[in-house]
C-alpha cells in the first residue's frame, strides 16, 4: 500500500498526489512512469512519475480527472492509500549533455517535461521551457520549470502570457536559432504539430506518447504505437520516439477506441447505466 502524503489541486481538473514509494523515488529516471492500481479489481493506469523525493522516499503523481478511475483517484485523500505502484516503467529519456534544449508542454503533458527540463538543467544543458494550457487557471509547473531556465507560458486565451498555442512561441524560439533537441509533451494534435514544425529545421524532437496501457510490461499489445514503419510497444520500447517517425493518426485512432466504454462507466458510476439489458 502506498500512503498518500499531500495532495493539491494545479488546475481546475489536476491534481498532484504525492505518493510514499521508496524504491521507485530512488531509482526513477527522467521518462519513466508507474502503473497505477488504486484498489483490487480496478483499473491499472499510467502516471507519469513529475517529480521524486528519494530522501523521503516519495514521488509525485499528476492526474487529470477525465474519467471514472482518474476521478476515483483525485478523490482520495491525505493519508488514504493506493494499493499498487508498479515501476519504474519504460525507457528514461533520452538526455543530450551539453547545449541547448526546447521542452515544449501542452496541458497536464507539462508534468512530463519538468523532470526533463529539471535533469537537462542539472547537467549544464541551456534549457528554455515553452508551456501552454487553455487559460491562466490551467498553467502548470511553471514555477518549478523557471527553476530550469527561461520559460514562456502561452493561454490560447490571452488570459496569460502569450497568446495562442505552444507551438507558435516555440517556431519563434526555433527561429532564432541554436537549439539542439526538442521534447514535446501533451496532447496528440499537439506533439503532432510540434513535430511538423521542427521536422523542416531538421531538428531531433522527442515525444512522448500516451496509448492505452494495461500490464506495461510488453505482453498484451495495448500499447502498440507505429513508428518509422514498424509496431512498437511504447510501455517497453517507450513512451519517448522520434516524433519525426511516429504515426500519429493512427495513435489518435486507437486512443478513439474505448471511449465508448470510458463514457459506459461513467454513466454507471453515475447510476445512469447506457448499456440496455
Ligand atoms: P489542452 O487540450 O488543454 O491543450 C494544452 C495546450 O496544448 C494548449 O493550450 C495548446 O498550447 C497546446 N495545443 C493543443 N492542441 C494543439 C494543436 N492542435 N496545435 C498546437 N498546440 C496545441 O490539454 P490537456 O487537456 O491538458 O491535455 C489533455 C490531453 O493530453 C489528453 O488527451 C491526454 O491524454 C494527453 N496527455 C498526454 C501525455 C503524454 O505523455 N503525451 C501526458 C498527459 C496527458
Ligand atoms: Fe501491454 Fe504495453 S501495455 S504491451
Amino acid at each position: 500500500m502506498h500512503i498518500i502524503l499531500s495532495k493539491q489541486s494545479l488546475s481546475p481538473n489536476v491534481t498532484r498526489l504525492d505518493v510514499r514509494a521508496p524504491r521507485i523515488a530512488e531509482i526513477k529516471k527522467p521518462g519513466q512512469f508507474v502503473i497505477v492500481r488504486s484498489n483490487k479489481g480496478h483499473e491499472r493506469i499510467p502516471l507519469t512519475i513529475a517529480d521524486a523525493d528519494p530522501e523521503n522516499g516519495t514521488i509525485a503523481l499528476v492526474i487529470q480527472a477525465v474519467g471514472k478511475t482518474t476521478r476515483e483517484l483525485v478523490a482520495l485523500a491525505v493519508s488514504d492509500s493506493i494499493r499498487d505502484v508498479s515501476g519504474p516503467l519504460g525507457n528514461p529519456t533520452e538526455l543530450i549533455d551539453s547545449g541547448r534544449a526546447l521542452c515544449v508542454g501542452g496541458g497536464v503533458g507539462t508534468a512530463v517535461v519538468h523532470p526533463i527540463a529539471k535533469a537537462l538543467h542539472e547537467r549544464g544543458v541551456e534549457v528554455t521551457s515553452v508551456i501552454g494550457a487553455r487559460s491562466k487557471d490551467w498553467i502548470i509547473f511553471k514555477d518549478e520549470l523557471m527553476k530550469c531556465g527561461e520559460t514562456i507560458s502561452c493561454t490560447d486565451d490571452g488570459s496569460a502570457g502569450r497568446k495562442g498555442f505552444v507551438t507558435d512561441a516555440a517556431r519563434q524560439r526555433l527561429e532564432s536559432g541554436g537549439i539542439d533537441i526538442v521534447y514535446a509533451v501533451g496532447p496528440v494534435p499537439m506533439m503532432r504539430a510540434v513535430a511538423e514544425m521542427t521536422r523542416p529545421f531538421g531538428v531531433r524532437t522527442i515525444v512522448s506518447l500516451n496509448p492505452v496501457m494495461v500490464d506495461g510490461t510488453g505482453m498484451c499489445g495495448g500499447c502498440r504505437v507505429d513508428v518509422g514503419g514498424e509496431t512498437k510497444f511504447a510501455c517497453v520500447e517507450g513512451p519517448e520516439f522520434d516524433g519525426h517517425k511516429v504515426d500519429f493518426e493512427m495513435l489518435a485512432d486507437r486512443l478513439k477506441t474505448y471511449h465508448e466504454f470510458e463514457r459506459h462507466a461513467d454513466s454507471c458510476a453515475d447510476g445512469k447505466c447506457l448499456i440496455r439489458r
